[in-house]
């Protein structure tokens, strides 16, 4: 079988005051290497990064802040280029990354589920032909002409899981949108997730909540300092990555 994603030795460093300004959270986490990267004028987000994933596979990428798990999506989105290595990705991508990426906050829940539907590939017919499943699937009837700048995070994951969940993807990637989920949410995605997984839909999620990454995933990836500490069952990589996280 040919892999549906397949990255080669890639790398993928950003700017200094990029880093500094676009990360600050993780800048603060890493001061030592941060400091040492300051001198050298770019910040190494992701170094020798190797892996092929099949068609069908859940692969659930976990780290701490900072690792490059985000980085590895944007690049699979194409929404980043790499610094040097190859990256192959034979499918279509429905990507749900940062929270509200993709989103124009002053138009309405509406408006966004159109034009999303519209830059992920669909024609505008055959996203009005969706809308009202889109809708009624995020339970936000209520607030769906309201300007999306008055929506809480959990209500925005929903809209964009909602739009991602309609469009027939091929590949999903979906970066920590259950954390901000209420408990009903997070029930309804899993099931979601578990109808792709048997539809042989290929996903990649990132998840800071091991139980999810072992309840949905078929393989874990270990993102360590920018690199692939571990890949394999999903299983052994939690083990190992939580016994190293102390
Ligand atoms: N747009 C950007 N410009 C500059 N630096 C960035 C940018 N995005 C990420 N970085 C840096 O690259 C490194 C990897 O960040 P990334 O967001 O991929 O981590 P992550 O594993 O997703 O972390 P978290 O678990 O906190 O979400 C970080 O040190 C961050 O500061
Ligand atoms: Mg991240």
């Amino acid at each position: 079988m040919e892999p549906i994603i397949s990255f080669r030795h890639v790398f993928k460093s950003y700017p200094m005051y990029q880093s500094v300004t676009a990360g600050i959270k993780n800048f603060l986490f890493h001061l030592p290497t941060s400091i040492k990267d300051i001198r050298r004028g770019h910040f190494q987000a992701l170094e020798d990064i190797s892996f092929d994933i099949f068609p069908g596979e859940t692969v659930g990428f976990i780290g701490s802040n900072g690792a490059g798990k985000s980085s590895l999506l944007s690049l699979m989105a194409g929404v980043i280029i790499p610094n040097s290595g190859e990256i192959h990705v034979a499918g279509r991508v429905s990507p749900l990354l940062e929270l509200g990426a993709g989103f124009h906050f002053e138009l309405t829940g509406r408006d966004n589920i159109l034009l999303n539907g519209v830059l992920l590939g669909l024609t505008k017919q055959q996203v009005l032909d969706k809308v009202h499943d889109i809708i009624t699937y995020s339970e936000l009837e209520q607030f769906i002409d309201q300007p999306i700048r008055t929506y809480s995070s959990g209500m925005l994951a929903r809209l964009g899981f909602a739009v991602v969940a309609h469009l027939e993807p091929e590949i999903l990637l979906l970066d920590e949108m259950l954390a901000v989920g209420d408990a009903a949410f997070q029930k309804k995605c899993l099931r979601t997730m578990g109808e792709f997984r048997e539809r042989q839909v290929t996903m990649i999620f990132v998840s800071h909540n091991m139980d999810d990454v072992l309840r949905v995933c078929t393989r874990a990836i270990w993102i360590k300092d920018h690199r692939i500490a571990m890949d394999g069952p999903p299983q052994d990589v939690v083990e190992a990555y939580l016994r190293q996280s102390g």
